[in-house]
C-alpha cells in the first residue's frame, strides 16, 4: 500500500467521500465557525421560509475544504428542499443545464460546484433562469431554428468556487447572497477535532486535540484527514488513546510538520528559498519548478501559506518571508 504524502490535494478519493458524508454537519447549528455567514444565512432562510419563497441565489468563495459543499447541502435541508448537485466541469452544453432545470421542483436547490468553470454558452443560459426563472431553448438548426421560452419553477442556485476573481461580473451580480469563507481559528478547529473524534468514536484528550488542530492548515477537511490517520496510528501504537505525544508522533510519521505543512508545502517554500534565492519568483516559473499546475498552486497551496505568513505575493512575484527562512532553520540574510 502506498501512502499519499499530500495532506492537501485538489481531488478526493472515494473512501474520503464516504468519510466526508459521515462527518458532514447537517444543520447550521452543527456547522462550526463562519459565524457571520451563518447568522446572515439564518435570517435569509427564515425570511424566505416565512414568505414561502425560494431562497435568493447564493455563492460561496474560498479555498478547498472550508465547507462550501457542506453549506450548500445545509441550505437545502434548512429550506426543506431537495438538492441537485453538478459542477462547472460537467455542464458542457446549455442542453445539459436545461435538462436539470426543467426537472426541478419549486424551492429546490441547484448546486453548481466550480461554477467559474462553466462554459460561456451555459453561463449565458443561466442568466434568465436566475433572474426570471425562464429558460430560452433553441430548437432546430440553421434558418429553421426557433427560440422557445420555458417557465421554470422558482429555485435557488448555490454556486461554489475556489477562485474569487474568476467569475464574470454578469454572473456574480446575479447572486443575491455572496459569502467568502475564511480559514478557521484554532478554537474552531479544535471544536471540529472533538466533533470528528466523537463521530469516529476516537478517544482523544484536550492536548491531543490542540495538537491536531494546530497542524490542520485552518481547514476542516484537513482536520478529518489527519484525524483518520492519527486514529490508525493510535490504535496500533497507543491502545487507541490520542494524547499530545501520540498526536505528535503520528503527525511526524505521516510527514505533517509543526506548521502543518506536508511535502508539497515544504517543496514550494524550499524551492523559492534554494532555487530562486528567496524570491521574487513569477508564479509560472514556480509552478514549473515544483511540477504542479499554476491553478492548483494558486488555489490549493498558496492561500494558506500566505495567510499563515510564510509566503508573500508581490507585484514582482512570490517571496519567502522571514518565517519561511526560520522554518527551514535558515537566516534570511545568508540568502539575500
Ligand atoms: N463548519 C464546519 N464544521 C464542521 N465540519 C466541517 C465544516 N466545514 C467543513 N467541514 C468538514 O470538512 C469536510 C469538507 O468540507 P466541504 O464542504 O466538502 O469543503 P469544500 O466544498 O469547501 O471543499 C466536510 O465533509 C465536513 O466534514
Ligand atoms: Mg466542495
Amino acid at each position: 500500500m502506498s501512502m499519499d504524502r499530500r495532506i492537501v490535494s485538489p481531488g478526493q478519493t472515494d473512501e474520503e467521500q464516504g468519510l466526508e458524508l459521515t462527518l458532514r454537519p447537517q444543520s447550521l447549528q452543527d456547522y462550526i465557525g463562519q459565524v457571520s455567514m451563518k447568522q446572515s444565512l439564518q435570517v435569509c432562510i427564515d425570511a424566505a421560509k416565512q414568505r414561502g419563497e425560494a431562497l435568493d441565489h447564493a455563492i460561496f468563495y474560498g479555498p478547498p475544504g472550508l465547507g462550501k459543499t457542506t453549506i450548500a447541502h445545509i441550505i437545502a435541508r434548512e429550506m426543506g428542499a431537495a438538492i441537485r448537485s453538478t459542477s462547472g466541469l460537467v455542464l458542457a452544453h446549455a442542453g445539459d443545464l436545461a435538462a436539470i432545470l426543467t426537472n426541478l421542483q419549486a424551492g429546490d436547490v441547484l448546486f453548481i460546484d466550480e461554477i467559474h468553470r462553466l462554459p460561456a454558452s451555459v453561463e449565458e443560459a443561466l442568466y434568465p433562469a436566475m433572474e426570471d426563472y425562464q429558460l430560452d431553448l433553441v430548437v432546430g438548426q440553421g434558418p429553421q431554428a426557433k427560440t422557445i421560452k420555458l417557465e421554470l419553477p422558482p429555485f435557488t442556485l448555490v454556486g461554489a468556487t475556489t477562485r474569487a476573481g474568476a467569475l464574470t461580473s454578469p454572473l456574480r451580480e446575479r447572486f443575491g447572497l455572496v459569502y467568502r469563507l475564511g480559514f478557521y481559528s484554532p478554537e474552531e478547529l479544535e471544536a471540529i477535532v472533538r466533533r470528528t473524534a466523537r463521530l469516529l468514536r476516537v478517544d482523544i484528550d484536550e492536548e491531543g486535540a490542540r495538537e491536531i488542530a494546530g497542524r490542520a492548515r485552518g481547514t476542516p477537511r484537513v482536520v478529518n484527514r489527519l484525524m483518520k490517520r492519527v486514529r490508525d496510528f493510535a490504535q496500533i501504537k497507543a491502545q487507541g488513546h490520542i494524547s499530545r505525544q501520540v498526536a505528535q508522533d503520528a503527525l511526524d510519521w505521516i510527514g505533517v510538520d509543526r506548521a502543518g505543512f506536508d511535502e508539497m508545502d515544504r517543496n514550494i517554500l524550499s524551492t523559492i528559498l534554494e532555487k530562486f534565492g528567496g524570491g521574487p519568483v513569477g508564479v509560472e516559473s514556480l509552478a514549473a519548478a515544483i511540477n504542479e499546475d499554476r491553478a492548483t498552486l494558486e488555489e490549493v497551496y498558496e492561500p494558506y501559506l500566505i495567510q499563515a505568513g510564510y509566503l508573500e505575493r508581490t507585484a514582482r512575484g512570490r517571496c519567502a518571508t522571514r518565517l519561511a527562512y526560520e522554518h527551514f532553520g535558515k537566516k534570511k540574510d545568508l540568502f539575500a
